[in-house]
C-alpha cells in the first residue's frame, strides 16, 4: 500500500483526534497538545492512505538536540499494514535533515507492537521508569511550604543534577518525555525555571510541566529532605491548579519509591524507554 506523508495542518486536526481516540481509547491528549507542537522543532506527521487520514506520529527536538519520537498512533483497521513503519521512515528522513545524534521514544513495558516497530529501526530497550501519581484533592491537610527554595540558574544546573545521575539512571522525566541528564537538557529544564534548591536543607527538586500543566505537577527529581521538597511541589500544584502530582522515574531508586509510596501515591503500569544513536 502506498501512503502519503504531510505535516498535520489545522485543517486535518479533527482528523488526528478521531485515529488518536481509536487508537487510545479515553488516553487521548493531542488536542492539548497540538497548538504547543507547532512552536517545536520537529513534525507533526499525518499518514494518508488515499484521502484517509490512518496514522500520526510527532518528533520533538529536545534541548539536548535529540530527537524524541511521541505521540505515534494508527487508526486499529489500518495496523499492521506498514503505516507505523512510513511515520519512521519520516523520523529517520527528519533525524538526517536535523543532523540528530540520538532518537528515543517510551512506551508500554508490555506493548509489543510499539517495540517490535521501533526495533525494526535500531532502537533498543535502555531503562524500565515507573509513574506514582497522587490527586492533590487526597494530599493529607498539612500545609504546602515553599521556604527557602530558589530556581537554579542555567550555568548550575548540570553540576546541580548530575550527582543524581546515576540514581535516576540517567534520565528525569517529565509528561512522560524522558530526558537524557546532560548538560543541554539541565540547562533547558533551569531556563524554563523547573529546577530548584533550598541550599540549606541541601533539597534539590524538579517540578514542572511541559505540557498540561492544569492536569500535573511532574515531579522529575525529589532529593535531599524530600518531605520539605514535596511541601514545595504541593505548593506549586496549588499555585498552577495541577490536579495530580506525578512522579515518574528508574526502577532502580527504591527509597523514592519508598517515599511516595508512604505519602499515598500509587503506581501504574511499568513503561519502558528505547532509544538509538546515530
Ligand atoms: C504501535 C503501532 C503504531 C504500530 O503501527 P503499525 O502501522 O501497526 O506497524 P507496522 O505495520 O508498520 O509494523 C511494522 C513492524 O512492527 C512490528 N509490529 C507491529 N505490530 C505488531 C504486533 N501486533 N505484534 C508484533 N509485532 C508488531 C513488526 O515487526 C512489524 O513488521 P511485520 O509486520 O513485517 O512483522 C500501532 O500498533 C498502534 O497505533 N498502536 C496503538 C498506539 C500505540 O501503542 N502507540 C505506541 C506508542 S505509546
Amino acid at each position: 500500500m502506498e501512503y502519503t506523508l504531510r505535516p498535520l495542518t489545522p485543517e486535518y486536526l479533527s482528523e488526528g483526534l478521531r485515529v488518536e481516540k481509536a487508537a487510545m481509547g479515553d488516553l487521548c491528549y493531542l488536542a492539548d497538545v497540538y497548538e504547543y507542537y507547532l512552536t517545536t522543532v520537529g513534525e507533526m506527521t499525518a499518514v494518508f492512505a488515499g484521502d484517509r487520514l490512518v496514522g500520526i506520529g510527532k518528533l520533538t527536538v529536545l534541548w539536548d538536540g535529540s530527537g524524541w519520537l511521541e505521540t505515534l498512533r494508527v487508526e486499529p483497521d489500518w495496523q499492521r499494514k506498514g503505516v507505523g513503519t512510513a511515520i519512521y521512515r519520516r523520523y529517520m528522513e527528519q533525524a538526517e535533515q536535523l543532523r540528530l545524534p540520538r532518537l528515543a521514544m517510551y512506551t508500554g513495558a508490555a506493548n509489543i507492537p510499539s517495540a517490535g516497530l521501533a526495533r525494526c529501526f535500531g532502537l533498543e530497550r535502555t531503562s524500565i521508569f515507573r509513574e506514582y501519581a497522587l490527586p492533590t484533592s487526597a494530599l493529607p491537610e498539612t500545609p504546602a511550604d515553599g521556604r527557602g527554595f530558589a530556581p537554579v540558574p542555567e550555568e548550575e544546573a548540570f553540576a546541580v543534577l548530575s550527582p543524581y545521575c546515576q540514581q535516576y539512571n540517567g534520565y528525569f522525566v517529565m509528561n512522560r518525555t524522558y530526558y537524557r541528564m546532560n548538560e543541554g537538557n539541565c540547562r533547558g529544564l533551569a531556563a524554563a525555571g523547573r529546577l530548584w534548591r533550598d541550599k540549606e536543607s541541601g533539597t534539590v527538586l524538579i517540578a514542572g510541566a511541559r505540557f498540561q500543566s492544569d492536569k500535573g505537577l511532574h515531579i522529575g527529581l525529589l532529593e535531599g529532605d524530600r518531605a520539605h521538597g514535596l511541601a514545595f511541589a504541593r505548593l506549586l500544584a496549588a499555585q498552577r491548579g495541577a490536579g495530580r502530582l506525578v512522579c515518574n522515574f528508574a526502577v532502580e531508586n527504591p527509597s523514592l519509591e519508598a517515599f511516595l509510596q508512604q505519602n499515598g501515591f500509587t503506581a501504574g503500569n511499568d513503561l519502558m524507554v528505547m532509544e538509538v544513536t546515530r
